[in-house]
């Protein structure tokens, strides 16, 4: 018994004799098996936020943050090219922000922590689907905040299609199964997700003992004898899982952060860190009628200290083969194309690295400021970004804005073996203890702005491991730079107020009015002129509401 589980039993007795219950009640995993449950896809253009009771265990109600009242959060389905406009309001008792992981957006929809609401505000999403095809994420990027509401239930997929994919032959439908992974903590978790990390936990993450799956606790699904395929996303907020399947069986890695591998490649186990995502195709048909197969995370020594949860084995998902029907879906030899980068060319290497000094988690020693800018970065230009980890934690790296290939790892000076998962199009990137990851990385030239990169331990991003990345350059994407409606941002480097406005023919009045009413600036924008820059280095911090024309925009200034 190590010194966790002591500690584990022993609250659990006294909460057992507090709560008068028996001692078994309170046992790690719930005794009931319960069908996997999925999230409602997205059907409104509202994400409300609020607090509100879900259910997740038996015989309880559990407060949970949520997005339109339910958790995890609704699915959003969306097909390349689409345009996407969602409102999202905060009813939480803290600032909100949702940030839409893994995909191409302005800066001022990528939800930025600057961009964050109070309580009572809303923020207006508008952008346009520049991608292919894959399973992405979104949730909560609120400055310090981002773990906490990510625990309490606010997270979920964001579904992309294209003509590619579809055309595959992949199976679709009830054999195309969402799987998004939490673990949470059985004991303590029942009435309210309760989020209190202790330094320890802050140190090495958040860390649960069960493994919820869509939000289902001790999860069980039927499945037919055929082929299935699984979008595997870690939403956790520290936990790395090693997927498997007992007995042990081989699956194949179709898509990764990005989408679509070029081939798929036949795997025994992969490891999933938090933001990760994978899809993975898994044939039943050889699996006898009534039999079980568990997925699960399996025992790993990843070279953490022994303080560290890492690496405990649990079971997934209890999948059953119950049925016969076909999915008329199969396992194509080639999925797509990917235009390998050559680090030969690239104009550039940005070193970062991952340490843990005084117990904080930090990148180049430096310690998050929300209106400090790390690094400038141009747009279009490859470069190298190695990733060195100086710790015994894992740092699963994250870069917003851009989708980056995984070309080597080093490990004591040994080049090891690449993850499977490296092979494709990747945003989120595990560097385990001691080693030093190095990725190629071009940004697409469509957006400018501030944008984050940052560990996705969330325990470690909230104790500001996270850098300001400025995008700048020539924009020559195909995507429109004059927006459909009314945009602002506050740039702190130049401390102005830059505003992009749809076309016109006529000229508008632009008026800028402070929390209280007072107009702070009045100004015009002429016809056909689009953007428009504003001193604001004597406006105070806070709220203003930008007017141009008949448009109206939020902005906040952060000092
Ligand atoms: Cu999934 Cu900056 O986060
Ligand atoms: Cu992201
Ligand atoms: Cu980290």
């Amino acid at each position: 018994m190590d010194r966790r589980d002591f500690l584990r039993i022993s609250t659990a007795v006294l909460a057992g004799a507090a709560l008068q219950k028996p001692f078994q009640s309170l046992g790690r995993i719930p005794l009931a098996r319960q069908t996997l449950r999925f999230p409602p896809v997205l059907n409104s253009s509202t994400l409300r936020a609020y607090e509100t009771q879900v259910d997740v265990w038996d015989n309880y109600q559990t407060r949970a943050f949520t997005l339109n009242g339910v958790y995890p959060s609704p699915t959003i389905v969306a097909r390349t090219g689409d345009r996407i406009q969602i409102q999202l309001q905060n009813d939480l008792p803290q600032d909100h922000i949702i940030h839409w992981h893994g995909l191409i957006v302005p800066w001022t929809m990528d939800g930025h922590p600057m961009h964050q609401i109070q309580r009572g505000q809303a923020y207006d999403y508008d952008f346009r689907i520049v991608q292919r095809a894959g399973t992405y994420f979104y949730h909560s990027h609120t400055l310090h905040l981002t773990g906490e509401q990510t625990y309490r239930g606010i997270g979920g997929f964001f579904i992309i299609h294209d003509d590619e994919e579809e055309n595959l032959g992949l199976p679709h439908g009830d054999f195309d199964i969402p799987l998004a992974l939490q673990d949470r903590r059985p004991n303590s978790d029942r009435q309210a997700f309760s989020y209190n990390p202790t330094m320890r936990d802050i140190m090495t993450g958040y860390m649960g003992d069960a493994v919820l799956v869509n939000g289902t606790p001790n999860a069980t699904f039927n499945v037919n004898r055929t082929w299935y395929r699984f979008r595997l996303l870690n939403a956790s907020n520290a936990r790395i899982y090693l997927i498997a399947f007992e007995p042990a069986i081989s699956f194949h890695l179709i898509a990764t952060d990005g989408g679509l591998l070029e081939q798929p490649i036949e795997v025994s186990e992969l490891f999933l860190a938090p933001g990760e995502r994978a899809e993975i195709m898994v044939n039943f048909t050889q699996r006898p009628l009534n039999s079980t197969v568990r997925m699960v995370t399996k025992a790993f020594d990843i070279g953490e200290p022994p303080m560290s949860d890492q690496g405990r084995p649990m079971e997934v998902l209890e999948l059953n083969i119950t049925g016969t029907q076909q999915s008329n879906g199969s396992l194509p030899s080639t999925l797509s194309t990917i235009d390998r980068y050559d680090p030969q060319k690239a104009r550039r290497t940005r070193t970062f690295n991952l340490t843990m000094f005084m117990m904080q988690p930090r990148i180049n020693g430096i310690q998050y400021n929300l209106t400090r800018i790390d690094e400038r970065v141009p747009l279009n230009e490859l470069e190298i970004w190695e990733f060195v980890n100086n710790s015994n934690m894992s740092h699963p790296m994250h870069v917003h804005n851009v989708q980056f290939q995984v070309f080597q790892r080093i490990r004591n000076g040994q080049q090891q073996p690449l993850f499977p998962t490296d092979h494709g199009w990747k945003d989120t990137v595990l560097v385990r203890p001691r080693e030093t990851v190095k990725v190629l990385v071009k940004f697409e030239p469509r957006y400018t702005g501030i944008y984050l990169f940052h560990c996705h331990n969330l325990e470690h991003e909230d104790a500001d491991m996270m850098l300001n990345i400025e995008l700048y350059g020539r924009v020559t994407g195909v995507s429109s730079p004059s927006p459909k409606a009314l945009e602002a941002q506050y740039d702190p480097l130049t401390e102005q107020i830059v505003i992009a406005a749809p076309a016109a023919s006529v000229q508008r009045p632009v008026n800028i009015v402070d929390i209280r009413g007072r107009s702070v600036f009045r100004g015009t924008m002429y016809p056909h002129q689009t953007q428009m820059r504003i001193d604001a280095r004597s406006f105070a911090s806070g709220l203003y509401w930008i007017q141009v024309g008949t448009w109206q925009y939020q902005v906040r200034i952060w000092r």
